[in-house]
C-alpha cells in the first residue's frame, strides 16, 4: 500500500517526525498507548502533538494542524467530534482532508480468527473517494422549506480514485475490483464515476472489473461478504459501506483506516468514532488505532517495526485472546497493550540505535 504514494524522507539519524492529533473521546488515551508501544519497540519516530478542539468557533487550530502535516508529511489522528451546533460553513474535518488533498481513503477489513462474528473469512479492501461527492459542503435553502445539497462528481477525481484502486489491487495481488454506485438514479453523477472506473479498468486486463448498485451491495455484504475483493466508490457510499464492513469483522475498535494523497498521508481508525461514552474508562479496544500506527510505519517504509507490532497485536487477538468488552472480553485497554508489548519483547526486533 505504501509504495503507491511516496513517504517523506527521514531526517538525519533515520528519525521521522509525525504529526499527532489526539482528538476527542478515546483518541488521546489510544494515542498514548501507541506512543508507549513505539517507545518500547524503539521505533525511530518523534511525534509533534497538535491539538484540535472541536468546539472552538475559529478554525485556527485546524489550520495549525494542516500546517504541521504539510511540514511533516504524515499524521496519526484521534477522532474529532463533529460539533453539530456550528454553522454550515464550519468544515473542520473536511478541511483537513480537502486542504491536504487526501483523496484516497483506504480500509482493509479482514476477519480475525479470534474474534466471534457471524461471517468468517472476510478479506475486503474498501477504497473511498475522500474529497468530493456528497461532502462538498455546498448546501443552501433556495426558498424556505427547500434545501439543495450538491453532490459533486468530477472526471479527474473519479479517474484518480479508480486508478488508485487498480494500482493497489495489482500491488496486493488482488483479482477483482467492484465499483459501487447508484447510476440507475444518479445517471449523470454516478454515471460519470462508473464510466471513469470502466476506463481505468481497461488498462488493467489482469484484474476483473464489475459494478454493483449500492443498495444491493449492502444486502450482499450482510448475506455473503466473502464475494468481495477490492471495492471502490464515491464518498458517502464509502462511509456507509466501510461502517457495514467494520461491523462485519467485529466493530469500530478493530479496523484501521488510511487517507492518502500525492504529498501527505493521515492515519486513524477506519470508522472515525470518538467513543466519548467509553473515554477514560480503560475499556476502549486499542486494536484499530495500533493497527493504524502500523499502516503509518509501513508508509514510512519502517516495515520491520510495522510487522513486529502488527504480529503482536494479531497474536493477542487471535491466540492470547485477551479481549476488551466491545468484542465480548473482560480485558482492559492497558492489559491488551501490555500483552502486545510482552509479545514484542519475546519476538523482537528491538533494534536499539543508541
Ligand atoms: P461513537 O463514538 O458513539 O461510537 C459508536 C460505538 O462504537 C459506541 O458504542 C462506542 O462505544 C463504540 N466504539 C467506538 N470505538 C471503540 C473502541 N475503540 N473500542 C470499543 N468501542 C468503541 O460513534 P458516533 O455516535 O457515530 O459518533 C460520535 C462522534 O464521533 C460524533 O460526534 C461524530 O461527530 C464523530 N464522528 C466523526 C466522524 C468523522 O468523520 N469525523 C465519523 C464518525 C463519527
Amino acid at each position: 500500500i505504501s509504495c503507491v504514494f511516496q513517504p517523506p524522507p527521514a531526517k538525519y539519524g533515520g528519525q521521522h517526525t509525525v504529526t499527532l492529533i489526539p482528538g476527542d473521546g478515546i483518541g488521546p488515551e489510544l494515542l498514548n498507548h501507541v506512543r508507549e508501544v513505539f517507545r518500547f519497540s524503539c521505533v525511530p519516530v518523534d511525534f509533534e502533538v497538535v491539538n484540535v478542539n472541536s468546539s472552538r468557533a475559529d478554525e485556527d487550530d485546524i489550520n495549525n494542524a494542516i500546517t504541521a502535516i504539510r511540514r511533516n508529511g504524515v499524521a496519526l489522528k484521534g477522532n474529532i467530534e463533529t460539533n453539530h451546533t456550528m454553522p454550515p460553513s464550519f468544515k473542520s474535518r473536511n478541511n483537513l482532508i480537502t486542504s491536504l488533498d487526501l483523496y484516497a481513503n483506504m480500509m482493509h477489513c479482514q476477519s480475525l480468527p479470534g474474534v466471534q462474528t457471524r461471517h468468517k473469512n472476510i478479506d475486503i479492501i474498501i477504497i473511498r473517494e475522500n474529497t468530493e461527492g456528497e461532502y462538498s459542503s455546498l448546501e443552501h435553502e433556495s426558498v424556505s422549506g427547500v434545501v439543495e445539497s450538491l453532490k459533486i462528481i468530477t472526471r479527474l477525481n473519479s479517474l484518480r480514485i479508480a486508478d488508485y484502486a487498480f494500482r493497489l489491487a495489482r500491488e496486493k495481488g488482488r483479482r477483482r475490483v467492484t465499483a459501487v454506485h447508484k447510476a440507475n438514479i444518479m445517471k449523470l453523477g454516478d454515471g460519470l464515476f462508473l464510466q471513469c472506473c470502466r476506463e481505468v479498468a481497461s488498462g488493467y486486463p489482469d484484474i476483473t472489473f464489475d459494478s454493483m448498485i449500492v443498495d444491493n451491495t449492502t444486502m450482499q455484504l450482510v448475506c455473503k461478504p466473502q464475494q468481495f475483493d477490492v471495492m471502490v466508490m464515491p464518498n458517502l457510499y464509502g462511509n456507509v459501506v466501510s461502517n457495514v464492513c467494520a461491523g462485519l469483522v467485529g466493530g469500530p475498535g478493530l479496523v484501521p483506516g488510511a487517507n492518502y494523497g500525492r504529498d501527505y498521508a493521515m492515519f486513524e481508525t477506519a470508522t472515525r468514532n470518538t467513543g466519548k461514552s467509553i473515554a477514560n474508562k480503560n475499556i476502549a479496544n486499542p486494536t484499530a488505532m495500533l493497527l493504524a500506527s502500523c499502516l503509518l510505519l509501513d508508509h514510512l517504509k519502517l516495515h520491520e517495526y510495522a510487522t513486529t507490532i502488527r504480529n503482536a497485536i494479531l497474536t493477542t487477538m487471535n491466540e492470547t485472546r485477551l479481549h476488551t468488552p466491545d468484542i465480548g472480553g473482560q480485558g482492559t485497554t492497558s492489559e491488551v497493550v501490555q500483552s502486545i508489548m510482552n509479545i514484542i519483547q519475546k519476538t523482537g526486533p528491538r533494534t536499539v540505535a543508541y
